[in-house]
C-alpha cells in the first residue's frame, strides 16, 4: 500500500492534537496540554485502495518554530489547521503556507497538497472571532482548498485526512 506522511500544521491551541486523537481513537480531549511532536499511524480506505498514513502532530507553540522547516519537508501533504476562537491563527495562515512551500522547496500551493481546515466549528456565532465568509475569501485568496471541522463533536474530521489524502494521490 501506499504510505504518506501527513503533517498537521499551524499555531498554538487550534486544535491539531484534538483532531488527530479524534482520527485515530475517535475520542476529544478537552485538557490543553501543548505538543512537542507525537506521531500516528492509521491505514485508511480510499477508492477500494489502502494506504497508509503515517500522522506528525506538530507543535504550534513558538518557542518550537525552529523545527517546522525540518518537520514540513518530510510531509506529502499537509492539514493546515486554524479555529474559529482565534483571530492570530488565521492570521498566520499565509506564514505557514510559505514555510510549508519553502522546506518543500516548491513556488505555489499547487505543487504541494495543503488543506486548509478551520476548526473548531461547533463554537456559536458568539464565540467566533471570524465568520465563514472571511474563511472563505481567505482560502481563495491563498488559493487553497478548505473545510470545517469540529474535534469535539467530530464533524468533518475524517473528511479532512480523506479529502487530504485524495490531493496527495492526485498529485
Ligand atoms: P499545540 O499542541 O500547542 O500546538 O495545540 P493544538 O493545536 O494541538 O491544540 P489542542 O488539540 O491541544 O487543543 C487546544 C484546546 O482547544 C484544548 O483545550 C481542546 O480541548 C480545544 N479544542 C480542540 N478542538 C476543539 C474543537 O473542535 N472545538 C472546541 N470547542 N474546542 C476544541
Ligand atoms: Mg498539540
Amino acid at each position: 500500500s501506499p504510505k504518506f506522511q501527513i503533517v498537521v500544521a499551524g499555531t498554538g491551541a487550534v486544535g491539531k492534537s484534538a483532531i488527530t486523537l479524534q482520527f485515530i481513537a475517535k475520542q476529544f480531549v478537552q485538557k490543553y496540554e501543548p505538543t512537542i511532536e507525537d506521531v500516528y499511524k492509521k491505514m485508511i480506505t480510499i477508492n477500494n485502495q489502502h494506504v497508509i498514513l503515517d500522522i506528525l502532530d506538530t507543535a504550534g507553540q513558538d518557542e518550537y518554530s525552529s523545527l517546522r522547516s525540518h518537520y514540513y519537508a518530510k510531509g506529502d501533504g499537509f492539514l493546515l489547521v486554524c479555529s474559529y476562537d482565534n483571530f492570530s491563527s488565521i492570521e498566520e495562515i499565509l506564514e505557514f503556507k510559505e514555510t510549508i512551500l519553502q522546506a518543500k522547496d516548491v513556488e505555489d500551493s499547487s505543487q504541494v497538497p495543503i488543506l486548509l481546515v478551520v476548526n473548531k466549528c461547533d463554537l456559536s456565532n458568539k464565540d467566533r472571532v471570524f465568520s465563514r465568509k472571511e474563511v472563505d475569501d481567505l482560502a481563495r485568496l491563498y488559493d487553497l482548498p478548505v473545510i470545517e471541522t469540529s474535534a469535539k463533536n467530530g464533524t468533518n474530521v475524517d473528511n479532512a485526512f480523506h479529502k487530504l489524502t485524495t490531493q496527495i494521490l492526485k498529485q
